[in-house]
């Protein structure tokens, strides 16, 4: 496979941190560039994070020494020297889609875990096992951007990447009317440990800030269709959804309750769930989970704690599937929120991209 140069912007912030240990031996792509905020633009990337490295391996070698860059004021040099980036950054929503639109305009690919262009008609937001055909539009965006090979491909919510793989091949077989998800969120997903956040400790706070609605919403753009270049909208199931922080460190779990146009058995969804394969599967990415979803029989799985590292946390493990009383049945499930949910999950995107030749 042909090796790239890649960035990564907003390094030294949580998601940023997971794409560096993630990328630091990555058998196709090869970090060139940490850029960050004028705060750390100067400084060596270990003296730019300091104490806020929240990862539970060491910072890489190789990457300790490199100088941080300014993202916004160096960018006509950084595009010079990487073949795409990855984006991670904390700032308002429109300086990150102004900044993104930068990147791609300057013939940078941008491969973003900012919800920022999530909502934008022609820039895809896949989760590769699901919706790898969406990556079709990007010839209309570029056509938009005036550009040659620059584009903008987003991820999804990291809330959405617990359930959304479990009700995909359900929907896909059975249809599915209604869906309730609750969502119980580890305190990564907001950039924080327990030392940054001491408050989560023996805690819960019953409202992360507009996730309900990106919980509702994004399942719906994920699952359109595209038909003569155009997305169409998908309009069902129904979905309602609360969202909690909990005093975990890392692991999303959703409980979910699901209603189908045809009520399967226990039997055929666990099969459904046992077969499901996608596109990183077939190409045999190198970030992609051999079993994409994993089911435990045991009452007490999955646990954040155990499960949310299985097959390095870019697989989704789900437990507790019965009947309901309200609804046809529930279960619940459990993703790595800065894995599968970021940093992860991005990797895994961008290597679909690489496989299909949009960074040539
Ligand atoms: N944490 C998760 O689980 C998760 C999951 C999915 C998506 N996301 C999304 O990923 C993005 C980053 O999240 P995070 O948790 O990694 O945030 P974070 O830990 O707060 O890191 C923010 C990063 O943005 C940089 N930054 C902040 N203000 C900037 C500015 N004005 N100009 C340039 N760079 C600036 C910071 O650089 P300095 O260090 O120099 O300040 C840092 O590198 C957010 O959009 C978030 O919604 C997070």
């Amino acid at each position: 496979m042909k090796q790239y140069n890649v960035g990564i912007l907003g390094a030294t912030g949580m998601v940023g941190q997971r794409f560096a240990t993630l990328l630091a031996e990555h058998p196709w792509f090869n970090v060139k560039v940490l850029a960050a905020s004028p705060r750390s633009a100067g400084k060596t990337y270990e003296e730019a994070v300091g104490s806020r490295w929240a990862m539970t391996v060491p910072m890489p070698e190789k990457l300790k020494g490199m100088i941080v860059r300014d993202l916004n004021a160096e960018m006509d040099s950084i595009v010079k020297d990487v073949d795409f980036v990855f984006c991670a950054v904390d700032m308002k929503k429109d300086e990150i889609k102004a900044l993104e639109e930068r990147y791609a305009k300057a013939e940078c690919p941008v491969i973003s875990n900012n919800s920022a262009h999530r909502f934008t008609p022609d820039v895809p937001m896949v989760v590769p096992e699901i919706n790898p055909g969406h990556l079709d539009v990007i010839e209309a965006q570029k056509a938009r951007l005036g550009t040659k090979r620059g584009f903008i491909a987003v991820k999804s919510n990291c809330s959405i990447q617990s359930y959304v793989p479990a009700l995909h091949p359900l929907r896909e077989k059975f249809g599915l009317t209604k869906v309730l998800a609750c969502t119980y969120q580890a305190i990564s997903g907001a950039g924080k440990t327990f030392e940054t956040w001491p408050e989560m400790v023996d805690n819960l706070i019953p409202f992360i800030g507009g996730e309900e609605e990106k919980s509702e919403q994004e399942p719906l753009k994920v699952w359109r269709t595209v038909e003569n270049g155009e997305i169409v909208k998908a309009t069902a199931p129904a979905i309602t959804t609360q969202c909690l922080r909990v005093p975990v460190s890392d692991g999303h779990t959703a409980a979910v309750f699901v209603s189908f146009e045809k009520k399967p058995t226990k039997e055929e969804i666990l099969a459904l769930w046992q077969n499901f394969k996608g596109e990183p599967q077939e190409l045999e990415l190198p970030s992609a989970p051999k079993q994409f979803i994993h089911y435990f029989e045991e009452d007490n799985r999955p646990q954040a704690k155990l499960d949310r590292g299985l097959e390095g946390g870019m697989a989704v493990s789900v437990g507790r599937l019965r009947e309901d009383t309200q609804y046809d049945y529930k279960f619940v499930c459990l993703s790595h929120n800065t894995l599968r949910g970021a940093a992860g999950g991005g990797v895994l995107l961008a290597e679909l991209l690489a496989a299909k030749g949009y960074f040539d």
